[in-house]
């Protein structure tokens, strides 16, 4: 079964404050958006990689790219207003290229999560292979979970709802697998979603569970922690350079 891999590094990347969208950010001198690609070709599964981005940076994304990709068939297409929308974009893109009606594993990756191993990919899509329709890669968690009441004004102090047993939550990340047929099911049906960031999925397993599919957690990775906020890229680069000096080079 042929592999297709959406990249989504359409956000503008707010909460890290840079000058530019995050996915154009470096990381160690590469930026983020070549570093997650790298890593998802680096597998050696992927046959066709579609990466989304701001919709004024197309150019800029395809630029930035052709010089750090494998040959595999890759283009960018422009990103919508949620990552949901983005990746519906990016889907009916891979559609596209693979042509309709052709089985294939479509993995959703966020540009966000430079530094997924080669290892997690390979899980993941495995996972699907082995009949599993809508994968995703999670850790346990460390810190005690509470749900807490949504703020409406107050003194930002939030009422405690409950505190899910930590033993059955997992903390996910991406990329997540899923056949082709499923995750167009899941995006048609959660549709509706994608037009606001505040009704919109944040991940595409959220969409697949809302559609009555059933998702599955392989084990994740905690090097594919994602980059969200300065302090982020700065522990990222010191992992980066512990595997360096360690001779671990990623
Ligand atoms: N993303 C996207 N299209 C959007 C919003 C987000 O393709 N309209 C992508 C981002 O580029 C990122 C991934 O989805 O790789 C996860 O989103 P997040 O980490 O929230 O990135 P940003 O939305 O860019 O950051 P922020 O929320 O801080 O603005
Ligand atoms: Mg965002």
């Amino acid at each position: 079964m042929r592999v297709a891999a959406i990249l989504t590094a359409a956000g503008s990347g707010s909460r890290l404050g840079a000058a530019g969208p995050k996915a154009f950010v470096h990381l160690a001198g590469v930026p983020l958006v070549v570093r997650a690609a790298r890593a998802l070709t680096g597998s050696g599964l992927v046959d066709v990689l579609v990466v989304t981005a701001p919709a004024d940076q197309v150019d800029a994304m395809r630029a930035v790219l052709a010089s750090a990709l494998p040959p595999v068939v890759a283009d960018v297409v422009a990103g919508g207003i949620s990552r949901q929308a983005s990746v519906a974009a990016g889907l009916e893109r891979v559609t596209s290229v693979l042509g309709s009606g052709v089985p294939a594993v479509v993995l959703v990756h966020d540009a966000a999560r430079p530094m997924v191993p080669a290892a997690l990919v390979r899980r993941v899509v495995e996972a699907v292979w082995s009949g599993h329709e809508a994968v995703v890669p999670g850790l346990v968690v460390t810190d005690t979970v509470k749900q807490v009441e949504l703020p409406h004004g107050g003194d930002g102090a939030l009422r405690v709802v409950a505190t899910p047993d930590r033993r059955s939550l997992r903390a996910v990340q991406t990329p997540q697998g899923f056949t082709i047929d499923v995750l167009r099911h899941a995006h048609e049906a959660g549709a509706a979603r994608a037009h606001d960031e505040a009704t919109a999925a944040t991940d595409d397993a959220a969409l697949a569970e809302a559609a009555g599919i059933e998702v599955w957690v392989v084990e994740g990775h905690e090097d594919a922690l994602k980059v969200t906020t300065a302090r982020d890229l700065a522990l990222a680069e010191l992992l980066l350079a512990s595997a360096t000096s360690s001779g671990d080079a990623r």
